[in-house]
């Protein structure tokens, strides 16, 4: 009792027997009201911190997929994080929003929140996310002026998990680079093979759409074809998971159609050849 002498007296504890139910009470709410305010300024004071951390790890992802683009090397260095530029764009209207372009945003958080992301109806809902955020962060390599490397964040419905993942498309926007998976949680051995870089490697060089404009990047059914003209939009589909190969095929469609970033790629498009 001694202890909480000063304390007691204030509140008046002192007066109130030992097995008193308020006293508990008092007891109790002041240590969770004390409890909650330290938790509250420690979330608090380390928010930057997380946002600083989140936004380097997020680069260090980017950078990591970079070091792996063939042909990069001469005139990017992934390390140089001058030559990577964030920028948000508003996915409707494929517009970037300049002032909102900054570390803070999280995609995952605003995709769950209704105020920041739309619902997607079954029939559209292709990577099976069920909301998409209504903004997103892309990012792009340049050499002076010069755009060399857009790489575009897609995430879809995998067997178990989630996939996320990198695609990078050369200048003309309908290229891979490449494409990198850095966080699912697909069988090891299985699904998990869409990290194995021997996989990975295929994608670079593949066309998005074909002359007419079709969407046909896919993996295929099975081995893909080495010589026929659908070659030039198909990878090998993962042996034993036919449902992982088939959410990449997905997530991939989704991204790059009209819910995506599709109306963000058309007016690169329509920029670069305003004709
Ligand atoms: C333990 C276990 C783990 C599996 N992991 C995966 C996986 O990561 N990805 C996947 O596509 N299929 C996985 N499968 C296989 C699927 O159940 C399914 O049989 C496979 O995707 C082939 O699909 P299909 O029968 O429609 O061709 C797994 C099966 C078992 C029993």
């Amino acid at each position: 009792m001694d202890d909480l002498t000063d304390d007691s007296r204030w509140i008046g504890l002192r007066h109130w027997p030992r097995e008193s139910a308020t006293r508990a009470i008092v007891i109790t709410l002041l240590v969770c009201t004390v409890c909650s305010a330290l938790i509250a300024t420690t979330v608090s004071v380390l928010r930057p911190y997380r946002d600083q951390n989140r936004a380097l790890q997020q680069t260090a992802r980017i950078q990591e997929m970079i070091a792996t683009v063939p042909g990069l090397e001469d005139v990017v260095d992934p390390l140089a994080s001058d030559q990577l530029e964030s920028r948000l764009v508003e996915l409707a209207t494929g517009a970037y929003i300049d002032d909102a372009a900054d570390e803070r945003f999280d995609p995952r958080k605003a995709a769950r929140d209704p105020e920041t992301s739309l619902a997607l109806p079954r029939e559209r809902d292709l990577a099976g996310i069920g909301r998409r955020a209504n903004h997103a962060t892309v990012f792009l390599v340049s050499e002076g002026d010069e755009l060399r490397l857009l790489v575009l964040p897609v995430y879809g419905a995998g067997y178990i998990s989630t996939l996320y993942g990198y695609l990078a498309l050369d200048t003309d926007l309908n290229t891979i680079r490449g494409l990198s998976f850095y966080e699912h949680g697909e069988t090891p051995g299985l699904g998990s093979e869409i990290e194995n870089p021997r996989w990975r490697e295929q994608w670079s060089g593949k066309w998005l759409r074909d002359p007419s404009g079709e969407l046909r990047i896919e993996v295929a059914p099975g081995p893909a074809p080495s010589r026929d003209e659908d070659a030039r939009y198909q990878v090998d589909a993962i042996s034993g998971a036919t449902r992982t190969s088939r959410g990449v095929t997905n997530l991939l469609r989704f991204w790059l159609g009209p819910d995506g970033f599709g109306p963000y790629l058309q007016r690169l498009r329509s920029e670069r050849d305003p004709s």
